[in-house]
């Protein structure tokens, strides 16, 4: 049986003004009426899991503990007093998924699942799940690889090798090339894009991650031998995982594993990093518009307009983004939205 792992504590910066730290955007409805948190857990359903692990940031411990309680069982949820992106996190829920004690299996496949993606075809995704347990239960580690359709390059990039079992072996892992390099990858038809989802057995992650980053294996050893349990919350140690250096699981271990194998996943996949990508997964007028609030859109097409204060005209555009909330404004071309993350930024430096 599988042991969801969920990775909520990004902060979803190119999703600002909606996505704020206080409130990032895995805790929204983005698409449909359940928060990206919620419709991360309900498409699980069928699959006969255990009790989910949720791992995020201690600030959010409410508003996690609540949306899990609405759709069902909330598992166990370890807080971060610090994010230190995905590799200690994942390590963090693996060495307790090892300690728990009401578990049938005592090293069980962790199906670690990203917090924000939109999969449209359930079915589909359980099936990929399904294919890829066997070669997880030998010890490989699966990912789940995404035809591409763009030199995309916040993603990573996997390159198929032989078959093997119900998937393919991965030749090589690379993490967000830079563009160039990622439109080669596509051009070639070798390469997929990786869903930043995996499913290992508990112990493989941590004999990979020790291998090639010990120093994170370390750091979340001691973080979570002294870490409280209070209420429903597993609270790992401050100091000790302050100290852990910062990495994501796909620089620390998928770019480095020789044990990596990958199950193609075609079940409209979209990871909602941005707006434009938001655009593309909602529903829209003839003109390709994506409206949320009162509006009133003359000769405008392919635009997102994300309201909901006031009414919102808008007059001869194109391809732009619109978002209104009550503090804070964002207009910005759909091309160039991942560049919100560097408004964020100059926010947090206090200009
Ligand atoms: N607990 C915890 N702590 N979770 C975190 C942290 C952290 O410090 N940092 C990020 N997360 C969560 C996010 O909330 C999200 O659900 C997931 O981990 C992935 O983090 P992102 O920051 O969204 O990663 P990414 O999109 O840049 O890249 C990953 O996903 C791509 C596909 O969406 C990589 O795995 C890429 O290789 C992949 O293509
Ligand atoms: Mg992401």
């Amino acid at each position: 049986l599988i042991v969801p792992v969920i990775i909520a504590g990004g902060s979803g910066t190119r999703l600002w003004p909606l996505s704020r730290s206080l409130y990032p955007k895995q805790f929204l409805s983005l698409e449909g009426d359940s928060t990206m948190l919620q419709s991360t857990l309900q498409r699980l359903s069928g699959l006969g899991c255990q009790s989910p692990i949720t791992i995020c940031n201690e600030e959010h411990r409410f508003i996690v503990s609540e949306q899990l309680r609405q759709v069902g069982d909330i598992g166990s949820v370890m807080l971060e007093p610090v994010g230190r992106n995905t590799a200690p996190a994942v390590a963090l829920a693996a060495l307790a998924a090892l300690e728990q004690e009401n578990l049938q299996d005592d090293d069980p496949l962790l199906l670690v699942l990203a917090a924000d993606h939109v999969i449209e075809d359930e079915d589909a995704f359980h099936c990929a799940v399904e294919a890829a347990i066997p070669m997880a239960e030998k010890g490989a580690l699966v990912t789940f690889g995404i035809m591409p359709n763009s030199g995309h390059t916040g993603y990573g990039y996997i390159q198929r090798g032989q078959r093997c079992d119900n998937g393919f072996e991965v030749n090589r892992f690379v993490e967000k090339p830079d563009s160039q390099t990622a439109q080669i990858y596509v051009d070639s038809g070798e390469y997929y894009w990786n869903s930043g989802m995996f499913l290992f057995r508990a112990s493989r992650y941590l004999e990979e991650l020790r291998d090639h980053r010990g120093d994170i294996a370390e750091s979340c050893e001691k973080a979570l031998r002294n870490s409280i349990t209070d209420m429903d919350f597993i609270r790992v140690d401050g100091e000790a995982f302050n100290r852990c250096p910062e990495d994501s699981i796909d620089y620390a271990v998928m770019e480095k594993t020789k044990h990596a194998v990958v199950v193609p996943l075609d079940a409209g996949w979209n990871d909602i990093g941005s707006w434009s990508a938001l655009w593309e997964v909602s529903d829209k007028c003839e003109n390709g518009n994506a409206v949320v609030g009162d509006s009133i859109l003359h000769d405008t097409r392919n635009c997102h307009v994300h309201g909901g204060e006031r009414l919102i005209a808008t007059v001869g555009l194109e391809d732009i983004v619109i978002v209104d909330t009550k503090d804070a404004v964002l207009v910005a071309h759909k091309d160039k939205v991942q560049d919100v993350k560097s408004v964020v930024s100059k926010l947090k430096a206090g200009n």
